[in-house]
């Protein structure tokens, strides 16, 4: 266990993930938590670059596998030098997508299966799970339709968001699946309601986390006070 908590934001493009993602941020450093945000795929130098030619248009038809293991690469990446480091300094780590991305998008909507995404999950996370996972979920149509009429957008598509219709059911019929099968990690909540609503729902969903991590860091001041002050009679002794 890490004193850190790692949270992860996932859904359909267009379901207002991201904005979701930062109220959430500015609320916990309103709390006072150390807050480390970043995103996949991407949020390395080298991940960033790994992004543009998972999502450029000129890329291109990529093999499934090859896409899959581009996720990985950038993962692993951003494993080593962002989450693994700030969780081990005790910090709130929010990722707007990760692993569980894998699942739907590349073994649900590429049709990769779950066995071959969780093979490269085992060796690249390893233990390095999300303390909580927040799918915003949306009917693909309309969130479809959202993410095209977000002018921000200016209406242009990534490689993975121009797949067609059936990608994106499969890809949500994916995300509901890995919320079935680890109920108690992985949080649904509807994004068909209002900005306000959405954000009070996400913070129900956060506040326990927090009281445990508080409750977990107090006991392990106790644990390093009680070792600093044995390790004083020890020096003392010899
Ligand atoms: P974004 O636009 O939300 O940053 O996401 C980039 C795209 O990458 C989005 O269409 C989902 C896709 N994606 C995968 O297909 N597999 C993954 O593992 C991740 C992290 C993202």
């Amino acid at each position: 266990m890490t004193p850190g908590l790692f949270i992860t934001f996932e859904g359909l493009d267009g379901t207002g993930k991201s904005t979701q993602l930062r109220r959430a941020v500015q609320y916990l450093r309103k709390c006072g938590h150390r807050v480390r945000v970043t995103r996949e795929p991407g949020g390395t130098r080298t991940g960033e670059r790994v992004r543009d030619i998972l999502l450029a248009s000129k890329t291109g038809k990529l093999a499934p596998l090859a896409e899959l293991a581009l996720m990985y690469a950038a993962r692993a990446q951003l494993l080593e030098e962002v989450v693994r480091p700030a969780l081990a300094r005790g910090q709130v780590v929010v990722s707007d997508r990760y692993n569980t991305a894998s699942f739907a998008y590349q073994g649900y909507g590429r049709e990769l299966g779950t066995a071959t995404v969780r093979a490269f999950d085992r060796v690249i996370c390893g233990s390095t799970q999300p303390d909580l996972t927040i799918i915003l979920d949306l009917d693909p149509e309309r969130a479809r339709g959202r993410a095209l009429g977000d002018t921000r957008r200016k209406s242009r598509l990534d490689r993975i968001e121009a797949a067609g219709m059936a990608f994106h059911k499969r890809v949500r019929a994916g995300y509901l699946a890995v919320a079935r099968s680890a109920p108690e990690r992985v949080k649904l909540v509807s994004a068909d309601q209002s900005i306000d609503e959405l954000q009070r729902q996400i913070r129900a969903l956060i506040e326990p986390l927090l009281a445990r991590k508080g409750r977990n860091s107090k006991v392990e001041d106790r644990k390093s006070k009680i070792e600093n002050r044995k390790s004083k009679v020890e020096s003392r002794k010899s």
